[in-house]
């Protein structure tokens, strides 16, 4: 069905460490707008599977998950919080071993057709930055605005070693680009809801970028 167009929805999928979680918080702001971190969905899940000790090869177990699971995303003083079955969890779900097993869970076709459920309905209601792989193919092919942000794997994984350094994790820099390899491979092949850019997006390689730079060319394109 098609989508009511009242609301802005602006799609922004990439690779990890391409900048677009800073990148998607910063362009709701300004906006005054909603932001869905899509991934915080399945890191969320993945939580709830290992906590269970449920067969992550199990597609059923996995999509009987999805439905048996409640997710919330709620704008705190401390920035988005996600909440699982209503515990706050936004901490728990950014550790390695936690991410490492994400690719379990968003490969399955029951999951991500939950998820995409649930991120259309919370984009639909007041309109939203979605960050995340496939929202301008999969969730909002008609998104108003679609941004794709990509960088070179040196960049992404000093990236996401500083911010696991600063989260006080104890990180190897070479395990790090091991990690962030491994993982755009296992999202660019997966068959349902690859990291894919859509045709009609628009391509930011931010390797040499600030993040300033990154938001002001964005904002320029939906400003125009
Ligand atoms: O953006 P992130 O690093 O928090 O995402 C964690 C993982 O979730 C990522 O490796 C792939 C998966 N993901 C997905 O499959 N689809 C999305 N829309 C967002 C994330």
């Amino acid at each position: 069905m098609a989508r009511n167009k009242k609301h802005l929805v602006i799609a922004i999928d990439g690779p990890a460490g391409s900048g677009k979680s800073t990148v998607s918080k910063r362009i709701a702001k300004a906006l005054n707008i909603l932001y869905i971190d899509t991934g915080a969905m399945y890191r969320a899940l993945t939580l709830k599977a290992v906590r269970k000790n449920i067969d992550l090869e199990s597609a059923d177990l996995l999509t009987g998950l999805a439905h048996s699971t409640r997710i919330d995303l709620k704008e705190g003083p401390a920035g988005l919080r996600v909440l699982l079955d209503g515990e706050d969890v936004s901490s728990l779900i950014r550790s390695p071993e936690l991410t490492n097993n994400v690719k379990y869970i968003a490969k399955v076709p029951g999951v991500r057709e939950e998820m995409v459920k649930l991120q259309r309905a919370i984009g639909e209601r007041s309109g939203a930055v979605l960050e995340g792989r496939d929202i301008g193919t999969v969730v909002f092919p008609d998104a108003d605005y679609k941004f794709y942000l990509d960088a070179d794997a040196d960049e992404r994984a000093r990236r996401r070693y500083e911010e696991l350094r600063q989260a006080g994790e104890k990180v190897n820099f070479e395990d790090i680009k091991k990690d962030v390899i491994e993982r755009d491979e296992s999202d660019m092949k997966r068959s349902v809801g690859a990291l894919k850019k859509a045709s009609d997006a628009i391509l930011v390689d931010t390797t040499d970028l600030s993040i300033d730079g990154v938001v002001e060319k964005l904002l320029a394109y939906i400003k125009k």
